[in-house]
């Protein structure tokens, strides 16, 4: 009997301080989220400030591990591709589309629709005189 009773009085302990303990995990589960959003880098870049390249870096895409500016590596370059698009009128779409959902030797989903949209409006923007 005692032992019950005192099974009891433990288990009300523990919920008046779990409770409250719980309450404040939601909270501060809730409050990290939120305050994560709030700083969460945005795929779009307004105003078109960045650069390709610091683009890339900002979104921590890893578009640079196959390809280079000028020069082709295991993907062709950026310029390269520019410059193989210029007198095309769907260029931004069709870089875009291949961007987010893949190309020939390119897997898809490294970036996402919004991301693949400012990338190709960025190559097609890259000097081809540099
Ligand atoms: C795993 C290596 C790899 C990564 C990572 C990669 N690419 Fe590619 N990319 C390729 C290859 C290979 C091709 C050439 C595809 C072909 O012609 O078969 C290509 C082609 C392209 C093209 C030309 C498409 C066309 O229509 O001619 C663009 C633009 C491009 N990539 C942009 C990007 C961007 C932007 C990123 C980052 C989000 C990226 N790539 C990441 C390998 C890669």
């Amino acid at each position: 009997m005692r032992t019950n009773q005192r099974g009891k009085t433990n288990m009300k302990a523990t919920l008046k301080y779990a409770l409250p303990a719980l309450a404040i995990i939601v909270l501060v589960i809730i409050w990290a989220n939120r305050s994560g959003k709030s700083t969460m880098i945005s795929a779009a870049d307004p105003g078109g400030k960045l650069s390709l390249v610091d683009y890339i870096h900002q979104q921590k895409l890893p578009c640079l591990q196959c390809h280079q500016l000028t020069t082709g590596s295991y993907g062709p370059g950026f310029k390269v591709v520019a410059r193989n698009y210029k007198s095309n009128s769907k260029a931004l779409a069709t870089l875009a589309t291949h961007i987010e959902k893949g190309y020939g030797f390119m897997p898809g989903g490294l970036a996402s629709k919004e991301q693949a949209e400012v990338l190709a409006d960025k190559i097609m923007k890259l000097n081809l005189n540099q």
